[in-house]
C-alpha cells in the first residue's frame, strides 16, 4: 500500500493536461448544475485523453468529466493512465475551487490507475493539491479481486 507524497507531474505534462482539462470544461454539458468539469488523463504511452461532465434531464443518467477521459483513453486504445487532472471550479469563487474526483470516479480511475498515480486538482488557472489514487480511495476493491475468465 502506497501512502507516500504523491509524485509531481513534470511540468512539460502537466501544461499540455491542463490546456487539455480546460478545453474539455468549456465543453461540458450541465445545464441543470451549471457546474462545469474537465479532466485529463496522461496515459502510458504519453497520450493525453479529456473529457467533460455531461448532463441528463434525468439527472441520475448524466455522467462525470472523469468517466468522459476515461471512455475517450479506452478508445485510443490505451488501458493504463500515469496521472490525471481534474478540473473544477471556475477560479472566480462561484461554483467552488478546485475538486476532487467523486467517489464513483475514484473507482472508475481504480480500474486503469495504480495506487501511485497522482491526481492533479486544479481550476482554470490554479493548481490545488495533489493526491495518489491510493490517498483517495484506501483499501479499495480492483481486479486483483476477481478471477480473470
Ligand atoms: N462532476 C464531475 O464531472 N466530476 C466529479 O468528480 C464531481 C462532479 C460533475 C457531475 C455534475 O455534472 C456536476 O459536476 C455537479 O455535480
Amino acid at each position: 500500500m502506497s501512502t507516500a507524497t504523491p509524485a509531481i507531474i513534470p511540468a512539460e505534462l502537466l501544461a499540455p493536461m491542463w490546456d487539455a482539462a480546460r478545453a474539455a470544461q468549456a465543453r461540458a454539458y450541465a445545464p441543470y448544475s451549471r457546474y462545469a468539469v474537465g479532466a485529463a488523463i496522461l496515459d502510458e504511452q504519453g497520450q493525453i485523453h479529456a473529457g467533460c461532465n455531461v448532463e441528463n434531464a434525468a439527472y441520475p443518467q448524466g455522467w462525470c468529466a472523469e468517466a468522459s477521459a476515461l471512455s475517450a483513453m479506452v478508445m485510443a486504445g490505451a488501458r493504463r493512465a500515469r496521472a490525471v487532472l481534474v478540473l473544477g471550479g471556475d477560479g472566480k469563487g462561484t461554483g467552488g475551487d478546485w475538486i476532487t474526483p467523486c467517489g464513483g470516479c475514484r473507482q472508475k480511475l481504480r480500474e486503469f490507475c495504480g495506487p501511485e498515480v497522482p491526481i492533479q486538482c486544479a481550476t482554470a488557472d490554479a493548481l490545488g493539491p495533489v493526491y495518489t489514487l491510493e490517498q483517495l480511495l484506501p483499501h479499495s476493491f480492483g481486479p486483483g479481486h476477481l478471477k480473470t475468465p
